[in-house]
């Protein structure tokens, strides 16, 4: 397949789920619905792209240069997310949760399936030196903190990255994941079924140096002594982005020793990233456990993390529990 816009392939892959099944017919329409779920939010986010460009200058302060009030990008960007979840008429999310926000929204409890998370604009504190930032989504089966893990209930997961080019990158479990690229208002497609080798060149160590614990410290002097080269920018999105495009390498955020959950949410960030490398066979843990394996109790909850290529999520684990 060369190029196909976003929507025809998501499609096509529910198509072909629906083929394959046995499933009944209103299973099947529950199949179209995630599909339209996250369409709407592939639209969503090519107006963000265009926000993020024409509003950039408006982002550092509360004025412009006209006195008058300027709006937050992250904010912005949160406020469109919602807006438009909440008043599709063609499907219903049952529930919403953004990273922006402390509580569970309640959109249509009995008439939608699926719920959905969003850190709407994460890496928003690099945005002002104009690095690249993202949207995290996470699409569940049902309610949101209903005490299952992410691998039970998890639908789906997408992000987008806001750089030189926006890209998108969604995967279904057992359905793979597959990147796309705007162009000329399309998300074209521009690799399907990506891979992560199981050991990659980089690495991205978040985290202050003087607060981790003696074993992670172990664990990343061992990737510096095997040439590993830097690529952390601050915003998460963006690196696990490039470990997931070049196909190898690890991400960490790892327990701090004033912080021993670490600093990155479970459900808005972790276990959307861990389902993508997870299905490009690479994996996610908090150090220990698989991140799809939690189970969020709350919101703000948060985790450690590896997130990468297996044999080095495996060497920090080793690390770990030396
Ligand atoms: O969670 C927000 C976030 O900005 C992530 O995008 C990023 O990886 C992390 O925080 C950066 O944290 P630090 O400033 O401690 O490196």
């Amino acid at each position: 397949m060369a190029h196909e816009d976003l929507e025809r392939l998501v499609r096509s892959e529910i198509e072909l789920r629906t083929h394959q099944s046995t499933k009944i017919d209103g299973e099947d329409r529950v199949e179209h619905e995630l599909r339209r779920v996250m369409s709407c939010i592939s639209s969503v986010s090519k107006k963000i792209s265009r926000d993020l460009k024409s509003l950039y200058r408006g982002y550092t302060g509360t004025q412009n240069t006209f006195g008058e009030e300027q709006i937050r990008l992250d904010v912005l960007t949160d406020i469109r997310l919602k807006n438009r979840l909440r008043d599709e008429n063609s499907f219903h999310v049952r529930q919403l949760a953004s990273e922006e926000s402390d509580e569970v929204m309640v959109l249509a409890k009995d008439e939608g399936r699926y719920s959905v998370t969003f850190d709407p604009l994460d890496g928003s504190s690099v945005i002002d030196a104009n690095l690249s930032v993202g949207t995290i989504l996470g699409f569940y089966d049902g309610d949101l903190l209903d005490g299952k893990s992410g691998r039970e209930s998890m639908a789906g997961a997408m992000y987008v990255v806001y750089g030189p080019a926006t890209t998108l990158v969604y995967a279904i479990p057992g359905r793979g994941a597959h990147e796309f690229v705007l162009e000329d208002g399309n998300f074209i497609l521009e690799k399907e079924y990506l891979e992560m080798k199981d050991k990659g060149q980089i690495y991205a160590p978040g985290g202050s140096e003087n607060k981790w614990t003696s074993g992670h410290k172990a664990f990343i002097d061992d990737l510096k002594n095997q040439d590993y080269k830097l690529r952390y920018s601050g915003a998460l999105v963006a690196d696990v982005n490039h470990i997931i495009v070049k196909g190898g390498g690890l991400f960490s955020y790892p327990a701090l020793t004033d912080a021993p959950n670490g600093k990155l949410r479970l459900l808005f960030e972790l276990q959307p990233l861990a389902l993508i490398v997870e299905e490009m066979g690479g994996k996610a843990t908090n150090g220990l456990d698989d991140i799809l394996d939690l189970v969020p109790k709350d919101l703000g909850q948060r985790s450690p993390v590896y997130i990468g290529s297996k044999k080095e999520v495996e060497l920090a684990r080793q690390y770990l529990t030396q």
